[in-house]
């Protein structure tokens, strides 16, 4: 029997500085010759990827409720567990998600304000019990987390409803993953995204070895 693939997630605010170490985590991974994908919420399916477009950029999008919100986020992670994350882990590979459930129980729960039980009932029913095997939270202090998302260069006339928040918004996100990471330290481990892109993947590197021994030193 092939042994199960590891799932191992990233999460954090925008402008956390996520999706640089995910490039250099993969590079990291598979160099040790591990079969690895990787997969970004919401999209990552046809269908998720029309869902991403709505709840970022359309402007239909705008008047959105929060119910809704999440479950369109439920949605898109439905189609990518089944489609591609339970098939790949199934083969013995790895996934590595840019966000998952994880970032619904922060922004939609905490941040929004939606109840937390019903927020961890859909959860559960999109991931068909499928959690990460580990974790990795990008922690960085709210202001500089929202000021480097607002100076990201974007294509013309493009918005993000989703970055486009105030500082209290980023604040309760940063509150909601500390929260996870105390609750679950097993599984969620928080990084500290501060300092230079070596030592931040140096960082990464530390937990991984720790949960995953086989990898290189
Ligand atoms: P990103 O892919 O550029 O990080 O954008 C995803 C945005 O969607 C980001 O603002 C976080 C937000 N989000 C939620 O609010 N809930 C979710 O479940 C997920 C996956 C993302």
């Amino acid at each position: 029997m092939t042994a199960p693939g590891r799932f191992l997630t990233f999460e954090g605010s925008e402008g956390c500085g996520k999706s640089t170490q995910i490039a250099s985590t993969l590079v990291w991974l598979r160099s040790a010759g591990l079969t690895v994908h990787e997969v970004r919420e919401p999209g990552g399916t046809p269908v998720g990827e029309k869902i991403r477009h709505l709840l970022k950029h359309d402007a239909d999008g705008d008047q959105m409720w929060p119910e809704t919100e999440l479950l369109l986020f439920a949605a898109s992670r439905a189609e990518l567990v089944r489609h591609l994350i339970l098939p790949t882990l199934a083969k013995g590979e790895w996934v590595v998600a840019d966000r998952f459930h994880d970032s619904t129980t922060v922004y939609q729960g905490y941040a929004r304000g939606l109840p937390m039980e019903d927020v961890a009932f859909i959860n559960r029913f999109a991931i068909a019990k499928q959690e990460p095997d580990l974790t990795l939270v990008f922690d960085l202090d709210p202001s500089e987390a929202r000021n480097r998302a607002l100076r990201r260069p974007r294509p013309v006339g493009q918005k993000d409803r989703l970055e486009d928040q105030d500082l209290k918004f980023y604040e309760a996100v940063a509150e909601g993953y500390r929260s996870l990471a105390k609750h679950q330290p097993q599984r969620v481990k928080l990084i500290d995204a501060s300092g230079s892109r070596e030592e931040i993947f140096a960082r990464i590197q530390k937990e991984l070895r720790r949960a995953f021994p086989s990898l290189p030193r």
